[in-house]
């Protein structure tokens, strides 16, 4: 069963729970670098856009994109751990893919660990494809690889 979720901008008291969330499922093993400020300032920055899914109100998950005028950068996506599998990435994904489309970007990229099994079908399940492997990109032998999905197809005058 799909669950009833509400997508929205993210407000300054939900750095703490962006935070710790992604220092629990995509920083782990890794220096915290994606802590409090910094969501903060993401979240201030006219950029880039943070979005939050809420259940009932509470906190699952979110998702950060930064805008560029030709492509943008997913940074960060995660949905808390008990409630995977529900349509919830999905829905976080299309709202910024969404404002993307809106604002003209051609490209949306993002990184992800090799060894993200997870990642990698939910990214290939949404028309992401694999463009690049950068071996050591987050530690010794933490290799990563490059996404990427193009929305606007340049056609000819
Ligand atoms: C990747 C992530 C955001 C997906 O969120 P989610 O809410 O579970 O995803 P959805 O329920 O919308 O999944 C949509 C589809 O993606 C694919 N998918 C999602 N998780 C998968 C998994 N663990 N294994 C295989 N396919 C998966 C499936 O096709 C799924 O559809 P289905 O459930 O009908 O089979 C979530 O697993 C997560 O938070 N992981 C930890 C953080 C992370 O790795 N982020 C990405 C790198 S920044």
């Amino acid at each position: 069963m799909r669950a009833e979720i509400a997508i929205q901008l993210a407000t300054p008291a939900d750095a703490v729970d962006i935070a710790c969330l992604s220092r629990d499922s995509i920083e782990q093993g890794l220096p915290w670098r994606w802590t409090p400020a910094r969501v903060q300032r993401c979240i201030r920055d006219g950029a880039t856009n943070v979005a939050v899914a809420r259940q009932q109100e509470a906190f699952c998950g979110f998702g950060i994109m930064r805008y560029g005028e030709e492509d943008a950068h997913l940074l960060l996506l995660a949905v808390h751990p008990e409630q995977r599998r529900l349509g919830i990435g999905s829905a976080l994904l299309a709202w910024l893919e969404e404002v993307a489309r809106a604002a003209g970007v051609a490209c949306v990229r993002l990184e992800a660990r090799q060894q993200n099994e997870a990642a990698r079908c939910f990214y290939n399940e949404h028309g992401y494809h694999e463009s690049a492997l950068r071996n050591d990109r987050y530690a010794s032998s933490v290799h990563g690889v490059t996404l990427e999905k193009w929305l606007r197809v340049e056609t000819q005058a």
